[in-house]
C-alpha cells in the first residue's frame, strides 16, 4: 500500500518518482489499445432488449389512436404518452414523445427558444445581446456544446453532493437576467454520479429569476440505478407548479441506455403550455415521429415496472464493472491522498478529481501506455478546466478484464502526473 505523497520526504518521493516512472514504462511496453472514454451499453446490455426486434409484427401494427405506420401522431402514440408520462413523472398531456434521441430534443427546445421566444418571455433569446447558461460543473459535454455552438454563454456552478452550490445559483439567477437556462443532470449526475436533493430541487423551483428562465432538466439516468434503494428524486414539474413557476421546467428523457443507444425512444416533460408551444413548432418541422419504434417500446416493457425490472438485469451486467474501477482505486490511489473517486450509485460514470494541475497530463501519460481517456477539461464548458483537476471515466463498455488493465494503466499515470508536479 502506498502512503501519503503529501506526507513523503523528498528523498522518499523521488524514489517513488523512479519506481512508478519504471511501471509506467512496463505499461508501455505492452502495446495496450483500451478505451475509457464512451458513455455507451457494452452488447450484454444491449443483447436485454433484443426482444425490441421481434415484438411487433404486422398484426401489431394498429396501436390505440391509429396506425403507427402512418403519419401523424406528433406528440406520441397514445400508449407511449402513458408510459413516459409514468418514466417522468407526469401526466400523457405534459409529455410528448419523439424520436430516438433525447440530445435532439434538448438542442431543437433551445433552437426554438433561440428562434422564437418561450411561452411568457420577452421575445427571441437569440434578439438578447447577451445570452447565458449556468451549468453545473462538472458536467455534460455535449449539453455544453450546445450552448457553445449556439453562441450561448456559459457559467459554471460548482456541484455539491447534493446538486449544484445553490447560493451561487440563486444569487445569478436572480439578479441577471441574461441568464436564460440552467443544465441539469439530477440523477446520477453525469459524471460525478450525484442525485439532487429535495431541497436543491425546491430551491431551484422557488428561486426569483430575473428573466424568461428555463431549467434543462435532463433526466438521462433516471432509471440506471446500481443500488436497491435508489435515493428518491423529487419532481421538478411538480415543485414549480406548488412555486408558482410551472413554466419553468423542461423534461427530458430517452431509453438511449435501457435499449438500444441510438435507437430508443425520447421524451420531453413540460406544462401544457410549454408542451403546446413545443408542437406549434414540431408541426412545421416533422410530421411525426417514428411510432413504429415507441410501438415496439410500449410492447416490449407493458409499463413502468417492465422498464424498473429490465435495468435491474443492466444493473447486474454493469455493477461489476464499476466496482472493478472502485476497487482499483481503493487498492492503487486512495491512499496517495492526491485523488478522490466519486461513489455513483447508479447511471454510466465515475468522476475523478486529481491534485490540481495535473488532469491533462495523467490522459497524456494514459495515452502512451495504451489507454484513451477523455480530453482532460470536457466536463467543463468550453473544454475548459480551470484547475485542470476532473478526468471522466466511463466503464460499461470495456469488458471485466479490460477495464482491471485500463485501471491499472490509470492509476499509474495519475500517480506520475502528480509526483512529477509535485517534483517541480
Ligand atoms: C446526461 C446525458 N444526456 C443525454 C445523453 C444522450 O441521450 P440520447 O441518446 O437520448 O440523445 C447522454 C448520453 O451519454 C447523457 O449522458
Amino acid at each position: 500500500m502506498t502512503d501519503s505523497y503529501q506526507a513523503m520526504s523528498s528523498a522518499e518521493r523521488a524514489a517513488e518518482l523512479d519506481r512508478i516512472r519504471a511501471e509506467h514504462e512496463r505499461f508501455r511496453s505492452l502495446g495496450l489499445a483500451l478505451d475509457m472514454t464512451r458513455g455507451k451499453p457494452c452488447p450484454a446490455q444491449l443483447d436485454l432488449s433484443n426482444g425490441l426486434l421481434t415484438c411487433v409484427g404486422p398484426d401489431e401494427v394498429a396501436a390505440a389512436g391509429g396506425d403507427v405506420r402512418n403519419y401523424g401522431g406528433l406528440d406520441g402514440i397514445p400508449d407511449a404518452k402513458k408510459l413516459f408520462a409514468d418514466f417522468l413523472g407526469v401526466q400523457p398531456e405534459e409529455v410528448m414523445v419523439g424520436g430516438n434521441s433525447s440530445q435532439t430534443v434538448m438542442h431543437d427546445s433551445i433552437l426554438r427558444a433561440w428562434l422564437f421566444g418561450v411561452p411568457g418571455g420577452d421575445g427571441p433569446w437569440g434578439r438578447s445581446e447577451r445570452v447565458r447558461f449556468l451549468c453545473p460543473s462538472p458536467g455534460y459535454d455535449r449539453h455544453f456544446a450546445i450552448c457553445e455552438h449556439l453562441g450561448i454563454e456559459m457559467t459554471a456552478v460548482a456541484m455539491d453532493g447534493d446538486g449544484p452550490r445553490m447560493d451561487e445559483v440563486e444569487s445569478l439567477v436572480s439578479s441577471d437576467a441574461s441568464i436564460k437556462g440552467m443544465w441539469c443532470v439530477p440523477r446520477y449526475s453525469n459524471p460525478t454520479g450525484i442525485t439532487y436533493s429535495d431541497e436543491v430541487v425546491d430551491r431551484l423551483a422557488n428561486m426569483a429569476a430575473a428573466a424568461d428562465f428555463r431549467i434543462y432538466w435532463d433526466n438521462a439516468y433516471a432509471v440506471h440505478h446500481l443500488t436497491d434503494n435508489p435515493q428518491p428524486l423529487k419532481n421538478l414539474l411538480d415543485a414549480c407548479k406548488t412555486a408558482g413557476n410551472p413554466e419553468r421546467a423542461l423534461m427530458f428523457g430517452s431509453t438511449s441506455k435501457v435499449t438500444f443507444a441510438g435507437a430508443g425512444v425520447a421524451a420531453m416533460a413540460a406544462s401544457r403550455v410549454n408542451i403546446a408551444d413545443q408542437l406549434s413548432h414540431l408541426g412545421i418541422q416533422s410530421i411525426g415521429p417514428d411510432k413504429v419504434n415507441q410501438l415496439r417500446h410500449v410492447r416490449f416493457f407493458g409499463d413502468l415496472a417492465g422498464i424498473e425490472a429490465h435495468m435491474k438485469r443492466h444493473a447486474e451486467i454493469i455493477r461489476p464493472k464499476f466496482g472493478a474501477v472502485s476497487g482499483a482505486f481503493e487498492r492503487q490511489l486512495a491512499a496517495t491522498g492526491v485523488a478522490t473517486l466519486s461513489q455513483p450509485n447508479g447511471g454510466y460514470f465515475f468522476s475523478l478529481d486529481c491534485l490540481d494541475g495535473t488532469a491533462a497530463r495523467t490522459v497524456e501519460l494514459a495515452a502512451e501506455a495504451g489507454v484513451k481517456l477523455t480530453p482532460a477539461g470536457a466536463t467543463y464548458p468550453n473544454g475548459d478546466d480551470p484547475n485542470d483537476r476532473n478526468l471522466r471515466l466511463a466503464p460499461t463498455l470495456p469488458d471485466q478484464a479490460e477495464i482491471e488493465q485500463a485501471m491499472d494503466v490509470i492509476c499509474t499515470s495519475v500517480k506520475l502526473a502528480c509526483l512529477e508536479k509535485l517534483a517541480g
